[in-house]
């Protein structure tokens, strides 16, 4: 059996990543660690409530399992929440992987650990995994460190950088870009979406199936994780309008700039797959063609 534990298990990523790998149990043994109760719907995996930022419990559990992998999916994702509250980002997103990365040196660890195209400046777009990082955002400038962290701990480590991730789990704690379009629409309620930037979306299953890849092939490196489609965010939005068939009319497009963010974001990311491609055989499909599966899902 291979023992994986999957911290933030109540994360979107997480709950699916528990789901996908709960159907190989005589393969998997799955350990979720999430703060709180477990709302993965789920009772057939270990799952440990325990707060990450509690340096000596996280390092005495991780002792006593012993696992294989360690996927780390949690983190403070809401980027102007990052931007306002710089302590907790760090303590989080870089410290918490401090942590893991020690612990995965001496328990011989393969760390697998999720990073962003919030790590580019968005100037150029289509950004391959050795373009150079520039972050506009703390919590850009988080993810960045956390890479170095990793990068420069001497351990098996898959860094793999999504977008926009969407889907739909069991008990969500926040909505994502096409649940939110489409809950709105289904209500006939208006919604303004930016059209100043560009992005490609990543279903959650795929990001979940990629991990579970880099796993099994366990790939050390950086690698580029979305659909191969890249839209500016009002472009997205009409596309799900499509798919589910509701009325574009309550759609209005707007500029970043009327929304007064505390964080800027890049204008324009979006990945070249190519490293993705070639050495973990995965081929992200479009954007039309996902969120056809998830309406499917759904259904
Ligand atoms: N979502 C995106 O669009 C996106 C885009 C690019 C990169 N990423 C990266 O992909 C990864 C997964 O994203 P996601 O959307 O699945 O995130 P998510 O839904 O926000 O899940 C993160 C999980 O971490 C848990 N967590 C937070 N603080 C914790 C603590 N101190 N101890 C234990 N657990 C804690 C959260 O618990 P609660 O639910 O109780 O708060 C949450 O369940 C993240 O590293 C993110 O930066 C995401």
């Amino acid at each position: 059996m291979i023992k994986v534990v999957i911290t933030g298990s109540n994360g979107l990523l997480g709950q699916t990543l528990v789901k996908l790998l709960l159907q190989e149990k005589e393969k998997y043994q799955v350990f979720g660690f999430s703060k709180g109760k477990n709302r993965s719907g789920r009772e057939d995996f270990n799952y440990i409530s325990i707060d990450l930022t509690n340096e000596i419990k996280l390092k005495e559990t991780l002792t006593e399992i012993q696992p294989s992998f360690i996927i780390n999916t949690a983190a403070i994702t809401q980027v102007d929440v990052c931007e306002e509250h710089k302590e907790a980002c760090d303590l989080l997103n870089i410290t918490v992987v401090k942590w893991l990365a020690e612990i995965s040196k001496s328990l011989n660890v393969h760390l697998i650990h999720l990073s962003t195209d919030f790590v580019f400046d968005g100037e150029k777009g289509n950004y391959k995994e050795t373009d150079k990082v520039n972050p506009l955002s703390y919590y850009g400038l988080s993810k960045v460190k956390s890479e170095e962290m990793v990068v420069n701990s001497k351990i098996k480590y898959t860094i793999l950088r999504t977008i926009l991730v969407y889907g739909q789990v069991f008990d969500m704690s926040r909505t994502n870009i096409v649940l939110w379009v489409k809950d709105m629409l289904e209500k006939g309620q208006e919604i303004t979406v930016v059209n100043d930037q560009y992005r490609a979306p990543t279903y959650v299953e795929d990001l979940a199936l990629a991990c579970k890849i880099a796993m099994d092939k366990k790939a050390v490196g950086i690698y580029h994780i979305a659909s191969n489609t890249v839209l500016s965010v009002f472009e997205i939005a009409q596309q799900v309008a499509e798919v589910f068939n509701l009325d574009k009319k309550f759609m209005k497009p707007i500029l970043s700039t009327t929304l007064n963010q505390k964080a800027l974001r890049p204008p324009k990311t979006g990945f070249n797959l190519s490293k993705t491609n070639k050495e973990l055989g995965f081929y992200p499909k479009s954007f039309k063609e996902d969120i056809q599966r998830f309406k499917e899902s759904l259904m």
